[in-house]
């Protein structure tokens, strides 16, 4: 019984051999593991080309791989290699610390700026995930640094220079989006009040029996864009044409995908798409997705450009903390938030 005592699930792992009840799917809703493919045509765009002579071809890939997969990896980002091995190491040894460390962060309330937590939301949820994470606010930096953990002694500094790092390349993307959509440049940057930047630190400990639970369940992300850094065991999978396709972390990339805003104020061109995370009998595993969002008081609403008489507005006009919330409370699913707000 001391076990469930346990808020975290890093520190129950060690004194289990089987999967705890409370974490096993039922069987309608397990990951059949052997039935996931690899794609070897996932798109990988580089970005190198992006502000030189290839500016439109890389426009158009970002914008083909936008409509057929709603996620590509991206390389020459412009996001430096120390960058990256900082924030991984130092997230590594935020969650190799203490119990006790660790849980001076613990929060059950998604709507605390800072916190550890575990699974989903375990206050509204029936089944847990097997997760643990922090998450942070990262935007405007000032307004939350001063909120996050100060140890490991680096963390402040190596995820701050991390977030400006990752800040810097959403925008980037999502003018190239924006281009893609034949809108102008800034236009989703403009749509997004005051930009607001979250970031999670997801922690995978080893699971003795994979087969039975999830990461991360189905679900796709309410925000506008993700880019997600992985370390390198696999564990995200992508639904594409009715089946899962396993991503492989390929070092020094991010995987991006197109969030819930982006297909509301897209009027559904592009389509934010179903993702789930599994885990593995050997290995820890830590995703890091930074998630680009409005700011709470924006208001979402399909681009006037992309109405037209076979194209009428498919979603009502919203402020992004409302779908934010309803995120929340509804917890992972396949039935996205976004169907609250179809017309
Ligand atoms: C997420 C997510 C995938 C992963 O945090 O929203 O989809 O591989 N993560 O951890
Ligand atoms: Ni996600």
């Amino acid at each position: 019984m001391a076990t469930q005592m346990k808020p975290l699930l890093t520190d129950l792992v060690s004194t289990v051999s089987s999967v705890p009840p409370n974490y096993v799917r039922s069987e309608s809703d397990r990951p059949n593991l052997n039935e996931v493919t690899f794609d070897h045509s996932f798109p990988v765009v580089d970005l190198e080309g992006l502000y030189g002579p290839n500016h439109s071809s890389v426009i158009k890939e970002i914008g083909e791989a936008c409509q057929n997969y709603g996620f590509f990896q991206v390389k020459n980002h412009g996001v430096p290699k120390e960058v990256i091995d900082k924030m991984l190491h130092v997230s590594r040894d935020f969650f190799h610390l203490p119990e006790s460390e660790r849980l001076k962060n613990y929060s059950d309330d998604p709507m605390k700026t800072t916190r550890l937590s575990t699974s989903f939301n375990v206050k509204t949820e029936n089944v847990s995930s097997w997760r643990d994470y922090l998450r942070l606010h990262c935007f405007p930096l000032e307004d939350y640094v001063h909120e996050w953990p100060t140890n490991p002694p680096s963390f402040r500094e190596d995820a701050a220079e991390y977030c400006k790092n990752t800040g810097r390349l959403a925008l980037g993307l999502l003018e190239a989006i924006s281009e893609s959509l034949g809108l102008e440049r800034d236009y989703i940057n403009s749509a997004l009040g005051k930009h607001a930047q979250h970031m999670a630190i997801n922690y995978y400990p080893p699971c003795p029996e994979p087969e039975l639970t999830y990461g991360l369940p189905v679900h796709a992300d309410p925000n506008v864009i993700t880019i997600l850094l992985q370390d390198d065991v696999p564990g995200l999978q992508v639904r594409k044409d009715g089946k899962w396709i396993a991503v492989n972390a390929i070092p020094y990339t991010f995987i991006v995908n197109i969030g819930d805003q982006i297909q509301v104020l897209s009027n559904d061109s592009y389509r934010s798409v179903l993702h789930r995370a599994v885990v593995n009998c050997k290995e820890e595993r830590i995703s890091i997705p930074t998630f680009y969002c409005p700011s709470p008081d924006a208001v979402m609403r399909p681009s006037p450009q992309l109405i037209d008489k076979d194209h009428p507005p498919f979603y009502t006009n919203y402020s992004y903390s409302e779908y934010y919330q309803k995120f929340w409370k509804r917890g992972l699913n396949a039935e996205t938030c976004l169907d609250m707000f179809k017309i």
